[in-house]
């Protein structure tokens, strides 16, 4: 009954852990969670009352499949004021989210059996979005001293003849590192003896960055621009994960793919999200800063108190809103029942059991030696999430 393609999927993990701690919680139980994926702001009230005048004015029709003009439009301007790119409106296409961009570009440009190149951490859904589009992951194992960035020596030793596409995500999740201008540049360099091989860059955290710009790889390549798909979204840095938002920016021809896709699949986003949408990028940025500047004083908190514990390291992320602390020197340790910690896992399942506070195993992600916490939380519920993380890893013998 069910399809192979259906079977061979891997449900969300992140989701999985956000799951079991809402259970625990209706149980009764006290969980903190630093599961979750997306901002704890509100969407900004300049956005939400241009969503109602939408409604009130009647734009309640079906758009043009690759979004309406004025907000494509605006898209090519943001593209220019932020990142100094030069696109045609033509070249975007407005998506359900920056997770459709991502799968239809997949699906329009992955042949069965093409490589796709994952540094990992990666974001979970890369992986098993290559699968959907019958392409094979390449997944290049990052270091935790290196701040998990791929380096241009392990590109280079990761392409084949085969390779179809390089994806990148900076700011990253899960580990929140940033890719310096330098970074990008010998990336490029490997990439330019590579013609075949295009780049899928997630900027998504683009407006989650703590020191200096965002980079981009069209920033320091734009000879690569024909070959390289630039994926973004509204949902993380204007907190508006659930009007369900994004785009591409692309080559002309893949732009038409992914029209094509989308228009057999899914159609426009909803026309009122995109009206929202049209108002967070002709606003000035200053409630996104705002979130921001909060995110970056919740960094410093997390960062200073995961290196104060006994055994646990964390690098400072340079954005998005997540730490990546290395947890691996608790990997053989009994718990209080005499049962041994031997994966991420074990460990996020015992401090979310024994001690309420819900985090995503590095498994999920490809790095086994580290765990997510995500800090779009309170102040008050990382103090307290941190204080159980202590108590559950000195309760680790
Ligand atoms: C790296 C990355 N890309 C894309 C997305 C999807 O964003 P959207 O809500 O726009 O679909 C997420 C959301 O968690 C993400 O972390």
């Amino acid at each position: 009954m069910i399809s192979q393609r259906a079977q061979n999927l891997q449900p969300s993990a992140t989701l999985k852990v956000t799951g079991r701690a809402k259970e625990l919680k209706r149980e009764g139980k006290s969980i903190v969670s630093l599961s979750a994926g997306e901002p704890d702001f509100k969407t900004p009230k300049y956005i939400c009352d241009a969503a109602i005048r939408a409604i009130n004015e009647g734009q309640h029709g079906y758009t043009m499949n690759p979004g309406t003009p004025e907000l494509r439009e605006a898209i090519v301007a943001k593209l220019k004021r932020d990142n100094g790119f030069d696109y045609d409106p033509s070249q975007i296409i407005c998506s359900n989210g920056a997770k459709q961009s991502v799968g239809f570009a997949l699906l329009a440009t992955v042949n069965k059996g093409d490589e796709v190149i994952i540094p990992a951490p990666y974001w979970v859904s890369y992986p098993e979005m290559v699968r959907l589009a019958e392409g094979t992951s390449v997944i290049v194992r990052t270091s935790f001293d290196n701040n998990f960035r791929l380096t241009p020596e392990q590109l280079e030793e990761a392409i084949t003849d085969k390779t179809r596409a390089l994806i990148l995500c900076s700011p990253s999740n899960p580990t929140g590192s940033c890719y310096s201008k330098e970074d990008m540049e010998g990336l490029a360099e490997v990439l330019r003896k590579y013609p075949d091989v295009m780049v899928l860059s997630d900027e998504i955290y683009e407006y989650i960055v703590f020191e200096g710009e965002h980079v981009s790889i069209l920033n320091v390549a734009p000879d690569l621009k024909d070959r390289v798909i630039i994926v973004n979204g509204f949902s993380k840095g204007f907190a508006m994960t659930g009007w369900r938002l994004g785009y591409l920016a692309a080559h002309p021809d893949v732009v038409k793919a992914v029209s094509k896709i989308q228009s057999q699949e899914t159609s426009a986003p909803s026309s009122i999200s995109q009206a929202a949408g049209l108002a967070a990028y002709t606003n000035d940025l200053s409630e996104v800063h705002s979130m921001r500047d909060e995110f970056k004083k919740r960094r410093d908190f997390m960062v200073e108190s995961l290196n104060a514990i006994e055994g646990v390291s964390c690098f400072t992320p340079g954005g998005a809103f997540y730490v990546f602390p290395d947890i691996s020197s608790y990997f053989g340790s009994k718990k209080p029942d005499g049962s041994i910690i031997e994966t991420s896992t074990d460990l996020c399942l015992f401090l979310l059991d024994e001690f309420g506070l819900a985090c995503v195993p590095g498994d999920a992600f490809g790095e086994p030696n580290g765990l997510r916490m995500s800090y779009a939380a309170s102040i008050t519920d990382l103090e307290e999430a941190m204080n159980r993380f202590e108590k559950g890893l000195a309760n680790l013998g």
